[in-house]
């Protein structure tokens, strides 16, 4: 039993340590993708019938019904071929670079715009972060027939280039905390990545970006903010070249020092079971030089008598853990 509580211990002690690292690769997800998802729905139609004998490459702005006020769409229509040597220069905030494919191959697409305003922490909702702008989505439809009911979505890959987003001005990030882009697929995956100057993201897939911060900055505890420091004035944030670096940096930090504990709690197990191995080898050895371990004696009428203990080895020990 000793075997094993301290396999137990050593086990349990791994599991600790590795915790924080499965933690911050942990995948954040929107926690209900549901009623994004039936909105998506309902902007695609109501998209779709801002096209009044549309031409191509012009952009329609749709409207929404009144129990949706606040947001916004537009829908394109493209040739596919044209939108992949050409790509678009400017379709509201999205610069669409050449090189972009669709999954399944379709003649024509629509790529249908959403810039969900106040309703994006609504639709949105990501525990732990705030918008600093809207959430805009850039979703692709099949736009062969633009009266037919059944239009699955598209997938669109960009090649080379990314897709930029220019949020232009956003709200200025609480002091202390940095900006990220955030990237939310259509099953409501949430990738995060670092802001390019200008309030710029860039994208490679179809979906939901917006730009956010952690809700609760940790202040820095070591330099308590000083009240003289100005606050920021300018309504755009500008994220340093190095915005995205510093956690990263931390990130490998955190993955390096836990592998090299890691590692070192195996070798410790390695050598601790080889250890084990090679005591019980010996102590086997002494007792078959000795003629067997002395025997319990128990008198039988009169008579010493070897009894065979209850517990003398634990054969399961040996055949669960010992390789
Ligand atoms: C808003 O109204 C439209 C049309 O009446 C309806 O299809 C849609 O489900 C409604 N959306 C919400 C979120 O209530
Ligand atoms: C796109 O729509 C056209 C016309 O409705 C249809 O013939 C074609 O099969 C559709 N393509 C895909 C990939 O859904
Ligand atoms: C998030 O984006 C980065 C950079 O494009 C990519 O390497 C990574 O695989 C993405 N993660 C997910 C979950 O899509």
């Amino acid at each position: 039993m000793e075997l094993q509580f301290q396999i137990d211990t050593i086990l349990i002690l791994l599991i600790m340590l590795l915790f924080p690292i499965v933690k911050s690769q942990s995948v954040v997800n929107v926690p209900d993708i549901k009623p994004a998802r039936d909105l998506d729905a309902v902007l695609e139609q109501y998209a779709f019938s801002a096209f009044v004998n549309p031409k191509t490459g012009v952009e329609y702005n749709g409207i929404v019904p009144k129990n949706l006020t606040g947001i916004k769409i537009a829908a394109l229509r493209l040739r596919t071929g044209s939108l992949f040597t050409r790509g678009v220069s400017m379709y509201k905030e999205f610069r669409i670079p050449k090189g972009v494919i669709e999954q399944p191959y379709v003649q024509r697409l629509v790529f249908v715009y959403q810039n969900l305003g106040d309703r994006s922490e609504i639709y949105y909702h990501l525990p732990g972060y705030m918008y600093l702008a809207p959430v805009l989505g850039l979703l692709a439809y099949n736009g062969t027939d633009l009266s037919s009911e059944n239009r699955p979505e598209l997938e669109i890959q960009a090649s080379d280039e990314p897709i930029y987003i220019d949020f232009g001005s956003v709200r200025p990030a609480p002091h202390g905390s940095k900006p990220m882009c955030v990237w939310i697929d259509l099953h409501g995956q949430v990738n995060f990545t670092s802001v390019v100057s200008g309030n710029r993201c860039s994208a490679f897939k179809q979906g939901h970006f917006s730009i956010v911060v952690k809700s609760k900055p940790v202040p820095p505890s070591s330099a308590p903010v000083s009240p003289q420091v100005p606050p920021a004035t300018s309504e755009v944030v500008k994220p340093g070249k190095n915005g995205g670096i510093d956690s990263k940096i931390w990130v490998y930090v955190i993955y390096v020092a836990g592998g090299c504990v890691l590692l070192v709690l195996l070798a410790v197990l390695g050598l601790w079971i080889c250890g084990y191995k090679k005591r019980k080898k010996t102590r086997k050895m002494e007792r078959a030089a000795e003629g067997g371990e002395p025997l319990h004696m128990t008198m039988i009428g009169g008579m010493k008598a070897p009894a065979a203990m209850v517990t003398r080895t634990q054969p399961t020990l040996e055949t669960e853990y010992v390789p």
